[in-house]
């Protein structure tokens, strides 16, 4: 298992080197489904661990007003860049998930691919990051990876068992679905769960 200073390194070399198979360059589809859905009511929203940005983007052309970070700079720039290029204002800033103050609460809180890396070294500080960033009636929208179905490269993954134990304390959780992670290579789609949560 990576400490907090490997886990960093390895998204810092991954966004130097492009080796990044997360980062399609199109708005995740699970999201689309539940944003077309309806299920995530408000105004503000934050997005831990936003990559590129091309999440936070889609999000603040829906009409959110969105606070999105990365730790790691070089992702938060490309994201500048972008929301730039597109005319699209976020709020885009350079923050850990587990210690920085993210500001809030918002009504919406978003993470794909953040909760199933973090929770395996700082579960504590991640929890109360999105304690913070939430209040009575945020809905949290976190897509993970699924401990069903195992692969020697891929993303991290959690079982329902954990997610449930992790999470419930402070959420509720509305809808547990599985769907598959898209990725910059069209076969490559490892089984993910899409967990969306109101606060308590
Ligand atoms: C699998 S990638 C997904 C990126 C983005 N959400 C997407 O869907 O393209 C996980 C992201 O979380 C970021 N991350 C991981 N741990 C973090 C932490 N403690 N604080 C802030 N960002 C973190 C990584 O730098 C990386 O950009």
């Amino acid at each position: 298992m990576p400490n907090e200073i490997e886990d960093r390194e390895h998204f810092v070399k991954a966004y130097a080197t492009g080796q990044k198979p997360w980062d399609s360059g199109l708005p995740s589809p699970e999201l689309v489904r539940v944003l077309d859905a309806g299920l995530l009511p408000g105004k503000t929203l934050l997005e831990i661990g936003c990559g590129t940005g091309t999440n936070a983007l889609e999000l603040a052309r829906r009409g959110y007003t969105v606070t999105a970070f990365d730790y790691v700079e070089q992702a938060v720039e490309a994201a500048r860049a972008k929301s730039k290029a597109a005319g699209v204002k976020i709020e885009l800033k350079v923050g850990d998930a587990t210690k920085d103050n993210h500001g809030g609460p918002y009504d919406v809180i978003f993470d794909r691919g953040v909760y199933h890396h973090v929770r395996r070294m700082n579960l504590k500080g991640f929890l109360t990051t999105v304690e913070h960033a939430s209040r009575k009636g945020t809905r949290w929208l976190s897509l993970a990876g699924n401990a069903k179905e195992k692969h020697e490269y891929g993303p991290p993954t959690v079982s329902e068992k954990d997610l449930r134990a992790e999470l419930e304390p402070l959420f509720k959780i509305i809808d547990l679905r599985e769907f598959r992670f898209g990725t910059d290579k069209e076969e490559f789609r490892p089984l993910a769960w899409s967990i969306l949560m109101e606060r308590k």
